[in-house]
């Protein structure tokens, strides 16, 4: 592991190391097979004080930045990628924006709940016909007196039923981004639906579907930051999410290449363990070297996020470049393991499967050259 953490980073990768080693690892492939939602592993974290990293201690969070935030996903994503984007989305998009863009009452009333991990949070911009094109979206909000009435059918939501808390965007004026309000949707507010959860590659544990919005009345002190600003709210919020998926797939691709060594060097071929063919060397010597440079990009993205400076541009490329790694290192991982990597009694197929969501979500690679290119050109 690269060094230059602060001593309060430190703290949070060791508190962070123990539970996912110590509690998580066991619990990963059972996930992975039953489906279950980790209830209680989502507790324990927010026992240790791991959900509110994003949130100002006067709002009962822990406040120590998005790099503390990178190393902690991290390690939960070492040993569980499902657990690891549960808790990312939570704190990430599920929570930041109220950070970023609540009213005092917003913050007083959902920010010491989301960091104690009494609510959870999530996220609702995708819909089944505005993926990669966030900005022509159609689920509408239309004012009527002091409320909102949303309708509309959101899809791909991670958390979704689990979650307490959902920031969903809708149009509440014309077609285009200016056109879309944030609005904070509780669990429970009439009209509020879910669908089928739906049955992924990977990820398994963490619930993945449709949100129904059937004239779901939302109180105007609900709208998160001015109306038409909502597409703003995603994107900031994609731009830190993204932080969380890359340091997720350095996680994943991390503990796939210390599954691979270690098995290469328990497995003997040709009379000697397989560690000591060249073959293999080169390969984990390309995994390690992409791993640690994908956590180097990772952190800088991070470190830009703390220090208030511009950081798309480093999200991006480290979204791009952590989310292809961990593909390539897993399925070299699986590789590896010849036979046995391609069987489910093995762990490192999962964290192939596992690695393959993170390439797509939060903007796939496609929309990660876009964003770049565009900051570019830019030119500031
Ligand atoms: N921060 C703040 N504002 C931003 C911004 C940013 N990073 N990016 C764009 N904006 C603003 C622009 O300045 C512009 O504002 P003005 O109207 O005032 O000029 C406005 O937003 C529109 O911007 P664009 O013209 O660039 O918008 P676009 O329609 O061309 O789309 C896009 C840009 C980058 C392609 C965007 O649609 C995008 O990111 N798409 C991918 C969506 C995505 O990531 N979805 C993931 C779903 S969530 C998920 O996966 C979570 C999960 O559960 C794991």
């Amino acid at each position: 592991m690269s060094e230059g953490l602060t001593a309060e980073q430190e703290m949070i990768r060791d508190a962070a190391r123990t539970f996912a080693q110590e509690i998580v690892a066991p619990r990963a492939a059972e996930i992975d097979r039953t489906h279950d939602f980790p209830a209680d592993l989502v507790r324990r974290a927010a026992q240790l004080d791991l959900m509110g990293i994003i949130v100002p201690e006067e709002y009962g969070g822990t406040a120590l930045g998005h790099l503390a935030f990178a190393v902690y996903v991290e390690e939960v994503a070492a040993v569980s990628g499902a657990l690891a984007v549960i808790l990312d989305v939570h704190s990430s998009v599920g929570t930041e924006p109220i950070v970023d863009w609540g009213s005092d009452e917003q913050k007083r009333r959902y920010l010491p709940r989301l960091a104690a991990g009494e609510m959870l949070g999530a996220f609702a911009l995708t819909e089944p016909e505005s993926g990669s094109d966030a900005a022509s979206l159609q689920t509408t909000a239309e004012r009527v007196g002091d409320r909102y009435v949303l309708n509309g059918t959101k899809t791909f939501i991670t958390n979704v039923g689990v979650a307490d808390l959902y920031i969903v965007m809708a149009r509440t004026g014309g077609p285009g981004a200016r056109g879309i309000s944030a609005f904070l949707v509780e669990k429970g507010m009439k009209g509020l639906g879910f669908g089928q959860p739906m049955h992924k590659m990977g990820l398994h544990g963490s619930p993945t579907g449709e949100i129904l919005l059937d004239d779901v009345e939302v109180p105007e002190e609900n709208r998160l930051g001015p109306e038409g600003a909502g597409f703003k709210v995603a994107m900031k919020a994609l731009d830190s999410g993204r932080i969380g998926i890359s340091a997720q797939a350095v996680g994943l691709a991390r503990g796939a290449l210390d599954l691979a060594v270690e098995y290469a060097k328990q497995r003997v071929q040709f009379g000697q363990p397989i560690i000591q063919f060249e073959g293999i060397q080169f390969m984990i010597a390309d995994m390690a070297t992409a791993v640690d440079a994908a956590r180097l990009m990772t952190w800088d993205a991070a470190a830009a996020c703390d220090a208030a400076e511009p950081f798309t541009l480093l999200a991006s490329m480290a979204k791009l470049f952590a989310t292809d790694t961990a593909m390539t290192v897993t399925t070299d991982a699986v590789q590896i393991f010849g036979g046995y990597g391609y069987i489910k009694e093995f762990p490192v197929e999962r964290f192939m499967r596992d690695a393959k969501a993170t390439q797509i979500y939060e903007g796939t690679n496609q929309i990660q050259r876009i964003v770049i290119a565009r900051e570019l050109l830019r030119g500031d």
